[in-house]
């Protein structure tokens, strides 16, 4: 064969996938009466490469720099190079442009054409537009990713789902036809609940080069095992879940993931929506608390929320919701992108099977029957300026027996001896970036949760909610606190009753 036949075969492949990916969006839509935005599909099919690929990183030695490049080269040497370069560069499948009915048109098109001509319903037309693609469109498996973000009650799915493997109580699982990987078929850096963490964590693009948990080689383990999961799945239609915040990343290759989501092809992506004025305190509380350590070593200055968002905050956007869903939709590799909002009325688990993930009905009953309590709101952290402070009064030598265990003791006891524990001197956020970030929040909720939105109050319920908040936009100015020496007493106080 030479390289002319290749490329002309890989072309009618690639044209077929084309025609068959974008038309499958137009069908959903319609099937389903989703909003416009909930639909970005469009990848081709690739046959069979997950054993292969698979086949090409066992041997590998844990971890270094070297095998991320073998690695990597492995995409790009194989056999499968054509195909990954055109998911690559795939602005192109967007549309389908090169249907074989018509070389000029896309496929929404062609739908319109045939209502046009044959005086067809738009069902009618996609369903004949799809007998002609051959494919089974209504019985084709799915998997959905949860892509999180971070703080916004991916765990408490994760734990929905495990806890019901865990107690053997899968039956609304199994009739609904769900395949979840167990924690075997997901090894990695993170353990139990945390499992599919190890997927997205597999899925960033230098690994641990990029911040990720997993190193190449480690992910190699999970290359043995989940794709025959995942092949298992296919083979019994299953519809398959994965709960993964990491997966918000802005390093995720997304070619890379369909890679390794093989044999399926109907990729759905969910995201879920918290208000930015809930979410950057509740990210901020998970960072610091992770690295109390190292505060306390001394290796980095303790950021308080003013600091951290006034150096960071255009960096944390990138990983909201908005922007996390409107990477995944201009990928234009996902079937659709749908976002979910934690501020919902309806419990948030029940929100999601009920809501979100297509044909759950058995697991959407259980949730309503189980009656579950609303945990959405459970995980904004605690303020962490008392522990802040004594981690400074420590690194400055006011405070003695301090140490990462008794460090949030050791904050409550200081808390505890201020005559008024909310009178310090503080450092706030400035009324512009307030103002805009109130302004954003208008914007977003009025674009894409308009109902939910007018029903809160629409402006008035957003800026009560906003103003509510207004304590976790100022931070405890502790610099002015240790220069100024008004709470060396305290220090003292507690250095003595160690004693
Ligand atoms: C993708 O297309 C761009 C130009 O459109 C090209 O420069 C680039 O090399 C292509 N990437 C791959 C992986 O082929
Ligand atoms: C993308 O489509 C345009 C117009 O249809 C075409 O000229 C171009 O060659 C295509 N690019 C690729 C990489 O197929
Ligand atoms: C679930 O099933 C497995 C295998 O049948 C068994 O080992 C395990 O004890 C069961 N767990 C519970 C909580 O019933
Ligand atoms: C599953 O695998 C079996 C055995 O290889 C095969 O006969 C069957 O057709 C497969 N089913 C599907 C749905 O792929
Ligand atoms: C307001 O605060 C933001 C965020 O900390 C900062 O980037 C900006 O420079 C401040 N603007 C003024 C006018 O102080
Ligand atoms: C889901 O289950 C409920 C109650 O069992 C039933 O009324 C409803 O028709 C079912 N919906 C679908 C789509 O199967
Ligand atoms: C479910 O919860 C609601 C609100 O907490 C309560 O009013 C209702 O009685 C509960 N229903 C059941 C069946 O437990």
């Amino acid at each position: 064969m030479n390289n002319g036949t290749i490329l002309s075969r890989l072309r009618v492949t690639l044209m077929v996938a084309i025609c068959l990916m974008s038309f499958m969006q137009f069908f959903f839509l319609h099937l389903h009466g989703t909003d416009r935005d909930d639909l970005y599909p469009k990848y081709p099919r690739l046959d069979d490469p997950v054993s292969q690929a698979s086949n090409k990183v066992t041997g590998l030695a844990d971890s270094t720099p070297i095998q991320t490049r073998r690695l990597r080269l492995d995409y790009t040497n194989s056999r499968d190079a054509p195909l990954y370069t055109a998911l690559t560069n795939s602005t192109n499948l967007t549309f389908c442009g090169s249907c074989p009915y018509n070389i000029l048109i896309t496929c929404s098109e062609r739908v319109d054409e045939l209502m046009d001509k044959y005086r067809l319903t738009r069902f009618d037309a996609q369903n004949e537009l799809l007998a002609n693609c051959g494919i089974d469109y209504l019985n084709e498996p799915y998997v959905l990713l949860h892509v999180g973000p971070h703080k916004t009650g991916t765990t408490s799915i994760q734990e929905f789902l495990y806890n019901s493997l865990e107690s053997n109580s899968t039956s609304y699982l199994d009739e609904d036809n769900f395949a979840i990987p167990t924690y075997t078929q997901l090894p990695g850096w993170f353990k139990g609940h945390g499992a599919m963490l190890n997927f997205a964590h597999c899925m960033i693009k230098n690994y641990r080069g990029d911040g990720g948990r997993v190193s190449a080689g480690k992910c190699n383990e999970l290359r043995q095992i989940f794709p025959k999961f995942l092949r298992e799945a296919y083979n019994q239609s299953k519809n398959v879940l994965i709960v993964a915040e990491d997966l918000d990343r802005l390093e995720i290759d997304y070619v890379r993931t369909l890679y390794w989501l093989q044999p399926y092809r109907r990729i759905r992506v969910a995201v879920c929506y918290r208000r930015l004025h809930h979410w950057l305190p509740s990210f901020y509380n998970q960072i610091v608390k992770m690295y109390t350590p190292k505060y306390i070593r001394g290796d980095y200055p303790y950021p308080s929320f003013v600091e951290w968002i006034d150096e960071k905050y255009h960096h944390f956007k990138q990983v909201h919701s908005i922007q996390v869903a409107n990477r995944y939709r201009s990928s234009n590799k996902f079937e659709s992108v749908s976002m979910m909002n934690l501020h919902s009325e309806i419990n948030l688990i029940e929100d999601f099977f009920c809501n979100y993930v297509p044909h759950a009905n058995a697991t959407c009953e259980f949730i309503k029957r189980k009656n579950a309590t609303d945990e959405r709101i459970s995980n904004q952290g605690y303020n962490h300026d008392f522990e802040r402070l004594a981690t400074e009064a420590f690194r400055a030598g006011k405070l003695n027996h301090y140490h990462h265990a008794i460090a949030n003791k050791m904050a409550k006891k200081l808390e505890a001896l201020m005559p008024d524990a909310r009178a310090y001197p503080k450092k706030c956020l400035n009324q512009t970036f307030l103002d805009e970030l109130l302004q954003l929040e208008h914007d977003i909720e009025k674009t894409h949760f308009k109902e939910w939105y007018d029903g809160q109050g629409g402006e008035a319920g957003l800026k009560e909610d906003f103003e509510n908040s207004k304590a976790l936009y100022c931070s405890m100015n502790t610099e002015f606190i240790m220069n100024n020496g008004m709470f060396d007493r305290l220090f003292d106080e507690l250095n003595k009753a160690k004693k």
